[in-house]
């Protein structure tokens, strides 16, 4: 079946390297007017974004690396998984991490070119823009919810006008250093920064895509 939104959202996928080239606000804000369009509970509209570019984004990404280097601990505001993951889910993870390291040539027991790998998040890819999304302290799962709904236009929205886009839980995973950094009080969750840029489409990296699980493995069909 040929439809250009389900092709639209099956070909989004994280691009991890991308040009030197201003992305235009007026882009961003089309992007962001429309995926607030997002559905939420009782329309509470809980999500926040923060737009970096230029100075703010080379200066968070420089406190960022600055705490990495440092060998501080990460702290999120939050936990991305379950501490005890279900065998199946568990296996995917370590999955996509072989796969990952392998695609880039390194091997499992280099452990400084999983640090520089590792590390690539807080230069943010490259990426000329980071949006830091955040949510109120007291957030529910439910907002959650919301918050997925609404990150997930803003990719596909990014995606439409031929950029690129990849979430950072290990960006929120130093919380206060970007709190800090953008004059969040401690009423405000990070959950997740995000890289947006035109793709570099000659970088290998961007054309990685991890393979998804088969319609039976997670659909089940009452009909009759
Ligand atoms: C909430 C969230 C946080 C993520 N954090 C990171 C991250 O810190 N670094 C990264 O390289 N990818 C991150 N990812 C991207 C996932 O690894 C990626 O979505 C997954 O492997 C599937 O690949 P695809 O989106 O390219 O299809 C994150 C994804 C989500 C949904």
């Amino acid at each position: 079946m040929q439809n250009d939104v389900l092709d639209l959202i099956a070909k989004r996928h994280c691009k991890r390297a991308f040009l030197n080239k201003p992305v235009p606000r007026h882009l961003l804000e089309a992007v962001l007017r429309a995926a607030a369009n997002a559905p939420s509970s009782q329309n509470n509209q809980p999500w926040r974004v923060a737009v970096l570019s230029g100075k703010p984004r080379d200066e968070l990404s420089a406190k960022l690396i600055r705490a990495f280097e440092a060998g501080e601990p990460p702290q999120a505001d939050y936990l991305n998984r379950p501490q005890q993951m279900d065998a199946l889910l568990a296996a995917r993870t370590q999955e996509y991490g072989k796969r990952v390291l392998a695609f880039k040539g390194i091997l499992r027991e280099d452990q400084e070119a999983r640090r520089r790998h590792r590390r690539e998040n807080f230069l943010f890819f490259g990426a000329p823009v980071e949006m830091i999304f955040h949510l109120p302290a007291n957030a529910a799962q439910g907002t959650f919810l919301d918050l997925g709904f609404f990150m997930q236009n803003v990719m596909i929205g990014l995606s439409a006008c031929g950029l690129g886009s990849c979430p950072q839980y290990s960006v929120a995973s130093y919380a206060s250093t970007v709190r800090d950094h953008l004059c969040l009080g401690e009423d405000a969750m990070v959950i997740a920064g995000m890289a947006v840029g035109y793709i570099d489409l000659v970088a290998p990296i961007n054309r990685f895509v991890p393979p998804r699980a088969d319609l039976e493995e997670y659909v089940a069909w009452f009909d009759q």
